[in-house]
């Protein structure tokens, strides 16, 4: 179901230009379709991808496991393909990624709902961050690394698309905090030490894979040290809190967002042992 959190005719194939390799090989490999190729997904990337040599050229220079999507779609352009119809064809992709178009335009991430209608209470309302050392999983534009800044005593800040990263390095500056490091990193794949954190936090990163996802977020936690999963509006689909986290411990803590939508946030201390 669509977020429309962009119009995506207002954006340009190029976009494809601004991905990390992560993206690129979900965009345009099966998992785009929950694992099933269909011969539907296959030929709007290709009619998407026609009319941009350049584009398909850096994905398979930056995501070799692309490849052999990119040939089998482009083997489904029909040659009669019109400007318009390619241009329909990307409009179609770009929207159904508008998830991940975001990511490359950091000023229009900040204006959907979750980050824009957040208030940075609700994360002091779930943990007191007082001399911690914290890390945030997948900061995005750094709705929580920057309010955690305030008091924790150092953040890490990990972010696996580069446009991101340079904008949080670039906010970090402006803003003149001196605690907040930017940094690489996949959730199930941190570049950090075992037990080194007093705080994990994230928001709307964990949910593709929760068993690996959270022991990686509980393997660099210190003993006594606490999970937090900190979201914003989640565009009122939600009707209760999450299962999955609940049946792995999580409390849950529900609010109610400026526009109306219904946020569960939710923290687990790490025992020992
Ligand atoms: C929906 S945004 C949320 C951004 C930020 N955490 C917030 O709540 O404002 C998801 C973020 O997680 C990052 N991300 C996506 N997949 C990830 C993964 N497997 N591991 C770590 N971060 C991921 C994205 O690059 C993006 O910045």
């Amino acid at each position: 179901m669509p977020y429309n959190w962009i119009d995506a005719s207002q954006y340009s194939m190029n976009t494809l230009l601004l991905f990390d390799r992560w993206v690129l090989e979900y965009l345009l490999s099966t998992r785009a379709e929950d694992g099933q190729e269909s011969e539907q997904y296959l030929a709007l990337a290709g009619r998407a991808l026609a009319a941009h040599p350049q584009v398909r050229w850096y994905c398979r220079i930056k995501a070799p496991a692309t490849r052999g999507f990119i040939e089998r779609a482009m083997s489904l352009v029909p040659p009669t393909l019109s400007a318009a119809e390619a241009r329909q064809a990307e409009i179609a992709f770009l929207q159904r990624h508008e998830t991940f178009v975001v990511y490359a335009y950091p000023e229009a991430m900040n204006q959907v709902n979750y980050i824009r209608d957040w208030d940075p209470k609700w994360l002091d309302e779930l943990i007191d961050l007082s001399g911690m050392v914290v890390l945030d999983v997948g900061a995005g534009t750094g709705r929580l690394s920057l309010a955690a800044a305030h008091k924790a005593l150092r953040v890490y800040a990990s972010e696996p698309c580069d446009v991101l990263r340079d904008f949080l390095r670039d906010e970090v500056r402006r803003r003149g905090l001196t605690n907040v490091r930017v940094l690489d990193g996949l959730v199930t794949s941190l570049p950090f030490e075992d037990a080194t954190l007093d705080a994990v936090l994230s928001g709307h990163v964990v949910g593709d894979d929760y068993d690996a996802e959270i022991a990686e977020m509980r393997r660099i936690t210190k003993p006594g040290g606490w999970l937090v999963i900190c979201n914003g509006d989640d565009d009122f689909r939600r009707t209760g809190p999450d299962a999955e986290l609940l049946a792995r411990g999580f409390e849950s803590f529900v609010h109610t967002s400026p526009s109306g939508g219904i946020i569960y946030n939710y923290r687990l201390r790490v025992q020992p042992g």
